[in-house]
């Protein structure tokens, strides 16, 4: 088979449940960490390893809003195309529906809320070396019952995968990105579907190693998912942001003092503040009389003034201003307004979605 040129296959469908409240409006792909939706990680991580053309998999409820986020793939220097897949029928089904579009050609599967650092580009030069029919990636956790769990024999060789086992026999989880040969495509017409009622991709993993074929268990470091956590939003920001170089673009005044690795997006203003990095502030973002502290990202058209924050995400469009005492480990979504009020009685007076939830001194 010819393995120079590989297939994308993106997985954005899926509720989104445990990301709630931000996922009540937006798909979870595209919460951003440092200013760039996790899903545009994906991408750019195919792109970089010389794949040009991407299928995305998308669900009713946020396919349109996904398509209008990464359009036609040219901003990326891809081709993407859509695929509607009508309910989460699992991610093995998901492969069976791109079948038509993949066809034989061996393709690399991401799942979009999965974030690794150093991309995958050596994963799938690997890959194109290897003879194997399938390579999966595998990386230590504490929880493995939550996710897909894999058992190497005494050799290193995939001896028996699990999803979601209760009492998990190893701490190697599968990563949210596989390369498959077309051999995938007989496994996930083969499996049947699982207690939750979805076809899963472990089961047809599990199919291959059935068969004999070969499955290439490489163990990776550097690989972040969401688990519905604040906590993990934000050490995958933290890591994404050591990441970068300084890079002020924005104007900043000269009573302001912005220091380390600091990004400044076009039209941002920073006036008589505090920047300590690594921070990202947003493009057309205002920053006055505030503390802006590491590790936080600040989205575009947010205003922060006389208020404090640090080790924090900001989305889009959000306000903050004259807030006492500084904000910690925040996940603050669109459009909100932080803000003291001069009205009586003198109060807490709060307006939030489902499932937010506050922390006060
Ligand atoms: C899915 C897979 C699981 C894998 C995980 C990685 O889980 O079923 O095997 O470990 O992705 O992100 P889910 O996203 O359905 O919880």
């Amino acid at each position: 088979m010819d393995r120079s040129k590989l297939k994308g296959l993106i997985l954005s469908g899926g509720k989104g449940t445990r990301m709630r409240p931000l996922t009540y409006t937006s798909a979870k792909q595209l919460i951003p960490v440092a200013n760039k939706p996790v899903l545009f990680f994906g991408i750019e991580a195919m792109v970089e390893a010389g794949i040009e053309e991407i299928a995305i998999i998308v669900s009713p409820e946020t396919g349109s809003e996904i398509r209008s986020a990464a359009g036609d793939g040219s901003q990326f220097g891809a081709k993407i195309t859509y695929i509607d897949q009508d309910q989460p029928r699992g991610l093995a089904h998901a492969v069976l529906i791109a079948e038509p579009v993949i066809g034989d050609c061996p393709f690399v599967m991401y799942l979009g809320d999965n974030l690794l650092q150093h991309g995958i580009k050596p994963l799938v030069d690997e890959f194109k070396q290897l003879d194997c029919n399938c390579e999966i990636l595998l990386t230590r956790v504490s929880n493995p019952s939550q996710f897909g769990v894999a058992e190497l024999d005494s050799e290193g060789r995939v001896h028996r995968l699990t999803e979601k086992p209760k009492e998990p026999k190893s701490d190697l989880a599968l990563v949210g990105v596989y390369m498959f040969d077309k051999n995938i495509f007989r496994a996930v017409r083969e499996i049947k579907p699982s207690w939750r009622n979805e076809l899963e991709i472990t089961d047809a993993i599990q199919w291959l190693v059935d068969q004999k074929l070969t499955v290439h268990p490489h163990v990776v470091k550097g690989w972040w998912k969401d688990t519905g956590k604040i906590e993990d939003m934000l050490e995958a920001n933290r890591t994404v942001l050591d990441t970068f170089e300084r890079d002020l673009r924005g104007e900043t005044d000269t009573t302001s003092s912005v220091e380390g690795k600091v990004v400044v997006e076009e039209g941002a203003r920073i006036i008589d503040s505090v920047i300590r990095g690594p921070v990202i502030i947003g493009a057309n973002a205002r920053i006055e009389q505030a503390f802006i502290g590491p590790y936080t990202s600040v989205g575009s058209n947010c205003v922060i003034s006389h208020a404090e924050i640090e080790n924090s995400i900001v989305l889009e469009n959000s306000a903050i201003s004259h807030v006492e005492g500084r904000i910690e480990a925040s996940l603050i979504g669109r459009n909100v307004k932080i803000g003291r009020t001069k009205r009586k009685p003198v109060a807490y007076r709060f307006n939030l979605g489902d499932n937010s939830e506050v922390g006060i001194l």
